[in-house]
């Protein structure tokens, strides 16, 4: 039996594009494995948004080299965002690579794997990846933005949003195969329209098939928020109360530069709405930006405070080749990284203010494990007695530790 081994880099995406390229292994004979000594096939799923992410995949396939020289049958396929980006230059560097299929070509993948001659004992096993509780659907591909620092057009290319039957039917089959909670995903998902269904549409649809406790999404751009989406879905309690919504910086003078389309009052306009229904909000920020001054940087600080985000991940600037920001003069590293420290230090008090204002309160909490699971706003909740996994119960909340409340159940 063909053994497949898969390393997946980078965002939710990816994880159901590894999903995705697993089924079409698993179709052709392959069976999952977690060890890569016992593997015949290592397929790496890579991300490049930001410098680090893209060295962090390369730097694997040194580990593969040695892999495939101990079995030169082995096979190595480099897949997602890098293998984009870097395309035909990988080939001549690392000679040993099988297959190589970028972001834009996952819906070609069957072909690729076929066209290779290396798969030529068709199998029937066409289970997924255990993706547990959570079943990751992807709605739509690429992002129509040009986000003056962001690659990620450039290597999944223009939206395309995917039929509503088949998110449908890829959503209903997760939940026959055990998934409680559907994570609707696309980088610009909440500008989800095909036909006549809209995102809010789309949401209220997938929560009512059989089986589905929870839908959630990621990643909503702000510009997409608006009364009236608030308005579908406001009365619908499947749809979990956490939005993560990226802001990048907030100064408008730098949200202009980064070409993101808002202003910092039309963001914090949409944080008021989000809240006002229940809604839990956490963020992206990117700290030095080329053209980010000290007093940019303090309104980001004050636009933390204002916002009051329940989590942050914060990035340093990290120039992408072909982006218009990658032209500009950086800023010195001491500075980003001094920025990022206040910043991190500042993030880290808020989800424990927010854990903190849970208390008292009545959640329902999906239960990820006997005697833990998630609120619908996202906060981790641990239950005084055991239930079985998958169950949805209510409960209130008698005390919060760090990132953990204490049901009173
Ligand atoms: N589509 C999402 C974000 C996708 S990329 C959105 O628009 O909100 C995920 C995160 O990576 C971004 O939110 C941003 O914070 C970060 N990021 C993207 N490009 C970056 C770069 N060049 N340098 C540093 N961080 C970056
Ligand atoms: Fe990148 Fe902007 Fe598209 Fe998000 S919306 S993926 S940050 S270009
Ligand atoms: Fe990375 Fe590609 Fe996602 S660049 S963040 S894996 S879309």
């Amino acid at each position: 039996m063909t053994k497949v081994f898969i390393q997946t880099y980078g965002c939710q995406m990816n994880v159901a594009d590894s999903d995705e390229m697993f089924a079409h292994l698993a179709s052709r004979g392959a069976q999952y494995t977690e060890n890569l000594d016992e593997a015949d096939i290592a397929l790496i799923n890579t991300c490049t948004v930001r410098d680090h992410a893209e060295h962090r995949a390369v730097s694997f396939l040194g580990r593969l080299a040695a892999w495939k020289q101990e079995k030169p049958g082995r096979v190595i396929i480099f897949a997602g965002c890098a293998a984009q980006r870097l395309g035909k230059t990988l080939q001549k560097k690392y000679p040993f690579l099988d297959i190589i299929s970028g972001a834009k070509e996952i819906e070609h993948f069957a072909d690729t794997l076929d066209a290779s001659g290396l798969f030529n004992a068709p199998g029937k096993d066409t289970h997924q990846l255990a993706s547990g509780l959570t079943g990751y659907v992807t709605i739509m591909r690429g992002c129509n933005f040009a986000c003056s620092y962001c690659i990620v057009p450039s290597v999944r290319g223009p939206v395309k949003c995917l039929p509503t039957e088949d998110i449908l039917a890829d959503a209903a089959q997760k939940a026959r195969a055990g998934a409680k909670e559907i994570m609707l995903l696309g980088q610009t998902v909440n500008a989800y329209q095909f036909e006549n269904t809209s995102f809010a549409d789309l949401l209220n649809q997938v929560s009512r098939l059989p089986g589905v406790e929870r839908v959630r999404f990621t990643s909503p751009h702000p510009i997409y928020f608006t009364p009236e989406f608030l308005e579908a879905i406001k009365d619908n309690p499947k749809i979990a109360r956490h939005v993560h919504l990226p802001v990048q910086s907030g100064s408008t003078k730098v949200l202009q530069e980064m070409k993101r389309g808002y202003t910092r009052e039309i963001f914090l306009e949409k944080v008021r709405a989000l809240k006002s229904c229940g809604f839990n909000i956490s963020t992206d920020i990117i700290v030095g930006f080329p053209t980010e001054t000290e007093d940019d940087f303090k309104e980001t600080l004050s636009l933390v405070d204002e916002a009051e985000f329940f989590a942050a991940y914060c990035f340093k600037y990290s120039p992408r080749q072909g982006t218009p920001a990658a032209k500009m003069k950086l800023l010195p590293q001491n500075i980003l990284e001094e920025r990022l420290d206040i910043l991190l230090n500042k993030v880290r008090g808020l989800s424990d203010a927010a854990y903190q204002a849970q208390v008292g309160s009545v959640q329902e909490v999906l239960l990820e494990s006997e005697n833990k699971g998630r609120a619908s706003g996202n906060f981790w909740v641990k239950t005084r007695k055991s239930y079985p996994v998958g169950s949805v119960i209510k409960t209130s909340i008698e005390k919060a530790d760090g990132t953990l409340l204490f049901a009173r159940d």
